[in-house]
């Protein structure tokens, strides 16, 4: 689908555009179902308390690390409340510059606001007890998703983890033409998963979402 050199320029810089003339709220992020983010955040959090805690292979409580991040929906209420720092990432200039009023006093212990595409990103070896990557894997071709991942491994500490939690389609991959990204079908996202050397510890479908919307399904990585 997006194979030649020309075709991953314009399936990123189409993207970039398309995100650049989105309001930066939590609306914005979410497509219009901004009413869907508290079902959302208490999915995530209860996902992500099972990993948590003290004791021999728990994930520590360090530092987390957001991935297309946008304006910090995520980090505000799921990240920020459970992690000491956390540091967000997006190729959106100006979701990160809306993130540090967004986020309020708790800015504070935001360490670092990278803008960067996820394809070109490049963690910190070693510094990431969670990797939370929420829908933004659509934005990434195939190999750039599995370099991606593998570079987010090379980021955690020990006992880390790293998170999807995305919208999947039934079966294939569904090309959105408008922003500029794909819907992967479950089977194809645990290959390119299990192809950056990583092992699903746990899956589940998020509940309670509107009907007419993709599943979403969250997978715990390392
Ligand atoms: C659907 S929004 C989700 C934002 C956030 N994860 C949330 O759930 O509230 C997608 C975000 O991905 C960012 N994005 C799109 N393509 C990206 C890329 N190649 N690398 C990093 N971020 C990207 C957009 O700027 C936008 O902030």
């Amino acid at each position: 689908m997006v194979d030649t050199v020309e075709d991953k320029t314009t399936f990123y810089s189409k993207a970039e555009r398309y995100w650049q003339e989105v309001p930066p709220t939590v609306d914005g992020m979410l497509g219009g179902y901004g009413s869907i983010s508290s079902v959302d955040i208490n999915g995530s959090r209860k996902f992500l308390q099972k990993f948590l805690g003290e004791g021999k292979g728990k994930t520590g409580t360090g530092c987390a690390l957001d991935c297309g991040a946008g304006i910090g929906r995520i980090t505000k209420r799921l990240l920020l409340p459970l992690f000491r720092t956390v540091d967000l990432v997006d190729v959106t200039q100006e979701f990160l510059d809306k993130a540090k009023s967004y986020l309020g006093e708790e800015a504070q212990r935001v360490e670092n606001y990278f803008c960067c595409g996820l394809q070109d990103f490049k963690p910190e070896p070693g510094r990431y007890d969670v990797i939370w990557i929420q829908w933004v894997i659509g934005h990434l071709t195939d190999d750039h998703l599995v370099e991606f991942l593998r570079r987010c491994r090379g980021g955690l500490r020990q006992d880390g983890l790293i998170v999807v939690k995305d919208n999947v389609a039934y079966e294939g991959v569904i090309l959105d033409e408008v922003d500029s990204s794909v819907c992967r079908d479950l089977p194809l996202v645990r290959t390119l998963a299990q192809r950056a050397g990583l092992q699903i510890v746990c899956e589940e479908r998020q509940e309670n979402f509107p009907e007419e919307i993709y599943q979403v399904h969250t997978l715990a990585l390392r």
